[in-house]
C-alpha cells in the first residue's frame, strides 16, 4: 500500500504515520525527519536545508525530489510505504508520479483536515525527543515525568521551527503550495478526508476505515 499523509503543518502527519507504519508494517518517510537528521549530522544536504527550514519556507525541489525517489526504491518499500511530507509541490506530485508510472501511482494520499486555529495551539505546544523523535505535546499528550521523554529518557525539546512567527509562516506556504495538491489527488480519484481535529485514535481509526473500505 503506498499512502501519502497530506495535510497543514502541525496536523498530525507524522503522529498518524508511525500508527500506520506499525499497524501495516511498511516504512514511514518523512522528508522533515530526514532534512533534521541530516542537519544533526551535519551533511551538506542538512546545511543547505536548515535555511530553508528555520524561516519556515520549502527546501527546493532538486534538494528532495530524487532524496524521495530513491529512498522509495529501497527493498524495505517493496510493498509499500507512508510518505509524510512529501510531495509538498504541484511539481514534486508530478514527480512522484512519473517515477509510479510503470508501477502504479499511490493508493490514497489521505489529507488530515484541522483549522488554522487549533494548528497553531498544536505546534506551541508540540515538543519532541531529539533522540527518538517521539512527539508530545504539553496539555494534549504531555511526557509521564515533565521535560523527559516517556520512551527513551532524553530531554525533550521545541523544533526550532515551532517558533510562532515562523508557524505563520509554514501555515501560508501550506495554504500557497500544499494545498492545491488536494485538488491533485481528488482529480486522481485517490484522496480521502479525515477529521484531524479527534483524538489520535479515532483519527487513526478513520484513516484504516479509508484505507481498508
Ligand atoms: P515537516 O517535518 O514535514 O513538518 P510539517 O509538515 O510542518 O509538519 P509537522 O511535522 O510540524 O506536523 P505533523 O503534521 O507531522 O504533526 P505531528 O504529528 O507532529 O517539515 C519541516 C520542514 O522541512 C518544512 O517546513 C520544509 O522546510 C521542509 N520540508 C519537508 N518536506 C519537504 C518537501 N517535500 N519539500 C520541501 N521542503 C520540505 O503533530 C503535531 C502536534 O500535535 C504534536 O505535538 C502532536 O503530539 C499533536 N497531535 C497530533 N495529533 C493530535 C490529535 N489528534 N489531537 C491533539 N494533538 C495531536
Ligand atoms: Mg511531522
Amino acid at each position: 500500500m503506498k499512502i501519502i499523509m497530506l495535510g497543514a503543518p502541525g496536523a498530525g502527519k507524522g503522529t498518524q504515520a508511525k500508527m500506520l507504519s506499525d499497524k501495516f508494517s511498511i516504512p514511514h518517510i518523512s522528508t522533515g525527519d530526514i532534512f533534521r537528521a541530516n542537519i544533526k549530522e551535519g551533511t551538506e544536504l542538512g546545511k543547505k536545508a536548515k535555511a530553508y527550514m528555520d524561516a519556515g519556507g520549502l527546501v527546493p525541489d532538486e534538494l528532495t525530489v530524487d532524496l524521495v525517489i530513491d529512498r522509495i526504491g529501497k527493498d524495505d518499500c517493496v510493498n509499500g510505504y507512508i510518505l509524510d511530507g512529501f510531495p509538498r509541490t504541484l511539481n514534486q506530485a508530478h514527480k512522484l508520479s512519473e517515477a509510479l508510472a510503470e508501477s502504479g501511482d499511490i493508493d490514497c494520499a489521505v489529507n488530515v483536515d484541522v483549522p488554522d486555529e487549533a494548528i497553531i495551539e498544536r505546534m506551541s505546544g508540540r515538543r519532541v525527543c531529539p533522540s527518538c523523535g517521539a512527539s508530545y505535546h504539553i496539555v494534549n499528550i504531555p511526557t509521564k515525568v515533565e521535560g523527559i521523554c516517556d520512551r527513551c529518557g532524553a530531554e525533550v525539546i521545541q523544533r526550532a521551527d515551532d517558533l510562532p512567527e515562523t508557524v505563520k509562516k509554514r501555515l501560508s506556504v501550506y495554504h500557497e503550495q500544499t494545498q492545491p495538491l488536494i485538488d491533485y489527488y481528488k482529480g486522481l480519484g485517490r484522496e480521502a478526508d479525515v477529521d484531524g481535529t479527534q483524538s489520535m485514535q479515532a483519527v487513526f481509526e478513520a484513516i484504516v476505515a479509508c484505507l481498508e473500505g
